[in-house]
């Protein structure tokens, strides 16, 4: 279902790309609009803040609304394509006002720093409202143990190749699991064991043996929304997995890239259920503040100054820390308490989406495809029966113009692959949702009546 006002969102912009509207020029009055769309002035006044969201349009006080000059060619939205296959937002589709004025405030705060605050994990500032910050989400920790960072893709580069205080070897990752990390560990040839993950979880007990077993360095898992199964350990399963990890002298590394999206108030992390000693929690700003690449980590005492150690050798190599201007920026966005604002308003955001595409995944029901995942999280995993041919149906979809991602690429081991597709809702539309799940539901038909 979409809104009135995001159709003739869509019809401005269609009707700006065919220039009835002059790039640069003033559009008509918003009643003279309301005629034109056959709609209300209020229609029109939300078409226009959206439009301005995507930078399409801008306002003038006391003049009224003007088309921003060579939009269109930097307008990802201008594009037919329906990705449904990529987790990065769209950078234009998010409050960049909000974004405006914290780079602004940003600029005062940090007169006192200088390029070498960049040189070790983070400038202290910023560090010392991280614990209250990170209090919100039952991360009880202080700032000596928080390191600011590019991002968790490069914290786990370099704890893998790092040794541990347990002296063991091995990483332990839940198959499927995040593709950019599956795929470091396997090109830099170090040593890996899989444990299934499904739409229930990991089986415990074989946790417990793969534990014992093996020389297991560090436990590698994305507890909340999974990415690409979009599904999340319950307490009782996070709680265990802590105990394990203690009890067989086991490093935790919880990726909990989507926290700050998470509308699970109830939910504790691993680390919460921790010692302490055996638990590396990271978490990322990709998704809610891309456009200034932070993340951040915290170790505990035992690893602290190895991973300083690191920090120092990468800094020489490749500038571990994030700029200056993006501490700042997320300082002023923690501080000024708009960060929670920019929160809730994507998660209601998404919450819609993800609504609007389980309703429609109940379309699928007859091809006898089970979506699992996706409750308020980008991600929905479709587990498709024998008789789809996923490259097929991936290929056939690219064709009509609608991107995938096909299954495989999240695991590890071959044995382990449960037949399906990711479908991601971080830069689709609602519009998009319908339009796409219609071609996916014409697709899948084709399928069905070749297979029958
Ligand atoms: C599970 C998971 N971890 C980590 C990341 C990336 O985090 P970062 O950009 O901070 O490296 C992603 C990105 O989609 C992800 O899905």
């Amino acid at each position: 279902m979409s809104y009135t006002y995001e159709l003739v969102a869509d019809e401005l912009i269609k009707d700006i790309e065919n220039k009835v509207y002059a790039a640069g020029k003033k559009l008509p009055s918003v009643r003279e609009l309301s005629k034109i769309y056959n709609c209300s002035n209020n229609t029109i006044v939300k078409a226009f803040d959206s439009l301005k969201n995507k930078h399409i349009i801008y306002s003038i006080p006391q003049s009224g609304f003007y088309i921003v000059e060579n939009h269109i060619s930097n307008n990802h939205k201008m594009s037919d394509i329906i990705n449904f296959s990529t987790g990065n937002l769209i950078i234009g589709n998010m409050n960049t006002p909000d974004l405006k004025h914290c780079l602004d405030r940003a600029v005062d705060i940090y007169t006192n720093n200088s390029l070498i605050n960049t040189s070790g994990g983070g400038v202290e500032s910023l560090k010392n409202v991280l614990p209250n910050y990170l209090s919100n989400f039952q991360i009880f920790t202080s700032s000596h143990n928080i390191f600011i960072n590019l991002g968790i893709q490069q914290v786990l580069s370099i704890i893998s190749k790092m040794d541990f205080p347990n002296g063991k070897i091995k990483i332990l990752i839940e198959d499927p699991t995040y593709r950019f990390f599956s795929e470091f560990l396997r090109y830099s040839n170090l040593e890996v064991i899989t444990i299934k993950r499904d739409e229930k979880g990991i089986d415990l007990k074989i946790l417990e043996q793969i534990f014992k077993n093996n020389s297991i360095k560090f436990f590698y898992t994305v507890p909340r929304n999974h990415n690409p199964l979009g599904t999340s350990y319950s307490t009782k399963q996070n709680k265990e997995i802590a105990k394990l990890a203690i009890k067989h002298d086991v490093f935790i590394v919880e990726d909990d890239y989507f926290g700050d999206l998470s509308t699970d108030t109830k939910y504790d992390p691993i680390f919460s259920f921790g010692d302490r000693k055996h638990f590396i929690y990271l978490k990322s700003f990709s998704k809610i503040l891309p456009w200034i690449r932070l993340g951040l980590s915290i170790m505990p005492d035992c690893l602290l100054e190895s991973f300083k150690y690191q920090i120092e050798l990468s800094y020489y190599t490749s500038y571990f820390t994030a700029s200056l201007i993006s501490q700042a920026t997320f300082e002023i966005y923690i501080r000024s308490g708009i960060l929670f604002k920019h929160t809730a308003s994507m998660k209601k955001e998404i919450k819609e989406k993800s609504i609007l595409l389980q309703q429609n995944l109940k379309r699928l029901k007859r091809f006898d495809i089970k979506p699992i995942g996706g409750k308020n999280c980008f991600y929905f995993y479709l587990l498709l029966p024998d008789y789809i041919d996923e490259k097929k149906l991936v290929e056939a979809l690219k064709n009509r113009k609608v991107l995938v991602s096909p299954g495989d690429r999240y695991y590890y081991d071959k044995e382990n692959y449960k037949k399906g597709i990711r479908l991601s809702i971080a830069c689709v539309s609602t519009q998009e949702i319908k339009k796409g799940m219609d071609i996916i539901v014409e697709e899948l038909d084709k399928l069905y009546n070749y297979s029958f």
